[in-house]
């Protein structure tokens, strides 16, 4: 047996973002913050969420308060030191721990064991690993005190065993994995929902005995609904109907639809699969330009080794060739109604076939709609899903009557003109080349593949899309690039991606046409480079190359990722570089930064433990509660127990007054 604890971090990036592209070419937040009309069933009574009272509060300024009048806060200062194990936050503010990984779920969860022993039945009923995008949905009745928390677990970490991973390697260059990691490992991914309460002492906790509590997994069964479902290419030996999948995988950012809904993305799940047939794997795109392993060796996991569904090799003397269309039901927008807690979720194959990051709804005056995504591997593009129908403003609450708003619309791939105007293309079979003679017999076809399609339309290769945001008022819309060490080599240089060997990546945004999120062009501009101020020295003194310099007015920071507004404008920005590379000796632990999207100041308001990556945001109605989320923390952060194995962990802030977060 080998143990693998060394480097995973970076091994998994290379693996997320590896360029497989060959081509070289209303205020939303108070609708969706609209509490839906329910009935609280079940037992009201509190029990604390392992609320570890340590106070993290900030002390080393970073900058005076802001000429910005967005900005009211002073910011902290970067953090370089190898061994930094805190979280600090902008002075007046507390940030605890609040929802660590192996925290309970459900009812009957057992109490967290700090050795990482227990099984994987404990793992269904108890907080997933890795902690990423994340909405608060208030119940009308107490919208700032009370509401239903929903978190995604996006991957795993060696932690979650007691001895790390497992791997048996095999003569044939195979790797055996033991059963019961790989089902705690599938039970720690997925979708955590939470009711929790603020009680009287102003302390937030999970609700004991709440009917809502629910923890979706890569075992949880999901209906494929859209162009795809029942569809032959979505059948395999396990599922002949290709309407049931079990699981969703790699749930990284989110979106939340008008009508209260949570909308949980797909995206590294390339990561599980293996298509052993080079010959196969090589003539399908569906596997080749998604990133399926290929070849003898085992899938990054090695899952396939104990669970037939994650081998994705085709078997011709099995039903529908065995699995080899399962890796065609991930990659996908899965819609969950966090109220009804026996509700299916539910693949919207209508969205396209993407490394899924986020799935950003802008809702217009007349009820159309745009649903943004990255798609986040190395020159790929920025998305948008534009339903067919409108949303009824007179009915948001109403999941059942909007249900088909997901099912049928045009998805658009991005171009960005370098005269800074820009096109949505349509990805319509058919048209533009996107005929059987390109491989594309139909638009089920386009949808599996529109990577594919994308590349043959002429979207714009971009930095690693991740994070979109749309400006409560304007609707402009912003997106992070994170970084892209492959630009100007495999990708040529483009005004919104104007960086060779870009290590820090940026901010682009746009403005649809008159405001609208179906409009079909728009005008964009880059809104910062991050990175190094100019005149900046690296460890050795010696002055920084010209592609780590950024622009930022204010606090530096290296490759966004999370990206948010709040309700008065403020443009939220989270990091997920890498410490331990040079480049980020100056900018440090990745950090939570507050944006004018006017005056373009940026302002850090607190910084992560080293190794973890900052994710997942959100807030109560009123702005006054944030929760953000500590992923992957290398050192032995605070978790809610207050000690113990690094853990991701959810974080609620407060400021000790009681003001609005960031004011
Ligand atoms: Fe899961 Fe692109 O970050
Ligand atoms: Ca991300
Ligand atoms: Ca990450
Ligand atoms: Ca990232």
């Amino acid at each position: 047996m080998r143990q693998e604890h060394q480097h995973y971090h970076a091994d998994l990036q290379a693996l997320d973002d590896r360029c497989l592209n060959p081509s070289q070419a209303a205020d939303l937040n108070s609708i969706i913050n609209r509490s839906r009309r329910q009935v609280l069933k079940g037992g009201l009574a509190l029990a604390a969420i392992g609320l570890f009272g340590t106070s993290l509060l900030g002390c080393q300024r970073s900058s005076a308060p802001a000429a910005s009048p967005l900005l009211g806060f002073s910011g902290v200062a970067a953090q370089t030191a190898a061994d930094f194990d805190r979280v600090l936050v902008a002075e007046g503010y507390r940030a605890q721990p609040f929802f660590s990984w192996g925290d309970a779920v459900l009812d009957n969860a057992p109490t967290w064991r700090e050795d990482a022993s227990q099984d994987w039945q404990a793992q269904l009923l108890q907080a997933g690993d890795n902690h990423d995008g994340m909405h608060f949905f208030p119940f009308e009745q107490a919208p700032n005190d009370h509401g239903l928390l929903v978190i995604n677990h996006e991957y795993i970490n060696p932690t979650l065993h007691t001895d790390g991973f497992r791997y048996t390697d095999l003569a044939d260059g195979r790797r055996q994995r033991p059963v019961d990691q790989v089902r705690k490992e599938q039970a720690a991914h997925g979708v955590s929902v939470l009711e929790i309460r603020r009680s009287a002492d102003g302390q937030w906790q999970r609700v004991a005995g709440s009917r809502y509590h629910r923890r979706i997994s890569a075992m949880t069964p999901m209906a494929i609904s859209g162009p795809l479902r029942g569809d032959p290419r979505m059948r395999t030996a396990s599922d002949p109907t290709g309407t049931r999948v079990l699981g969703t995988l790699n749930n990284c950012s989110m979106g939340v639809t008008p009508w209260g809904t949570y909308l949980t993305c797909e995206e590294n799940f390339h990561n599980y699969f293996v298509n052993r047939n080079a010959a196969d794997h090589a003539t399908r795109p569906t596997h080749q330009r998604y990133g399926i392993g290929n070849g003898q060796r085992s899938a990054y996991y090695a899952w396939e080794s104990v669970d037939e569904r994650f081998d994705a090799t085709p078997d011709d003397n099995q039903p529908h060739q065995g699995q080899v269309n399962e890796p065609h039901r991930f990659g996908w927008v899965v819609e969950i109604d966090p109220f009804d807690p026996d509700s299916m979720p539910i693949k919207r194959t209508a969205m396209g076939r993407l490394s899924r990051e986020c799935a950003v709804v802008s809702l217009g005056e007349d009820g159309r709609m745009a649903i943004y995504s990255g798609d986040d591997a190395r020159g790929e593009y920025v998305w948008k899903f534009v339903p067919d129908g409108r949303h009824d403003p007179a009915n948001p609450a109403n999941p059942a009557a909007s249900r088909q708003l997901l099912d049928s619309g045009t998805l658009y791939a991005a171009r960005f003109n370098e005269d800074g105007s820009g096109q949505w293309l349509p990805l319509i079979w058919g048209e533009q080349g996107l005929t059987p003679a390109n491989g594309f017999a139909d638009q089920q076809a386009v949808l599996l593949n529109a990577r594919g399609a994308a590349d043959l339309l002429g979207a714009t290769p971009m930095d690693r899309p991740e994070w979109v945001a749309v400006h409560p008022d304007s609707r402009e819309v912003y997106i992070t690039l994170t970084n892209n060490r492959e630009r100007g080599e495999r990708f040529p240089l483009h005004p919104a991606n104007p960086r060779p060997n870009n290590q820090h990546g940026q901010i682009v945004r746009w403005r649809e046409a008159n405001a609208d999120p179906a409009a079909t062009t728009f005008e964009w501009d880059v809104f910062l480079l991050a990175g190094d101020q100019p005149g900046a020295l690296d460890a050795e003194g010696q002055p920084l190359p010209d592609n780590l310099i950024g622009n930022i007015r204010g606090d530096i920071f290296s490759s966004p990722d999370g990206l948010a507004f709040d309700g008065a404008g403020r443009l939220w920005i989270q990091t997920d570089s890498d410490e331990e590379a040079a480049h980020t000796v100056n900018t440090g632990c990745n950090q939570l930064l507050c944006a004018d999207p006017q005056s373009r100041e940026v302002r850090r308001f607190l910084v992560g433990p080293r190794g973890a990556e900052i994710t997942g945001i959100t807030w109560t109605p009123d702005y006054r509660t944030l929760w953000v989320n500590i992923q992957h923390p290398k050192l032995s952060y605070p978790a809610s127990d207050g000690h113990s194995r690094p853990r991701s962990t959810t974080l609620v802030i407060t400021h000790e007054d009681g003001r609005v977060i960031g004011s």
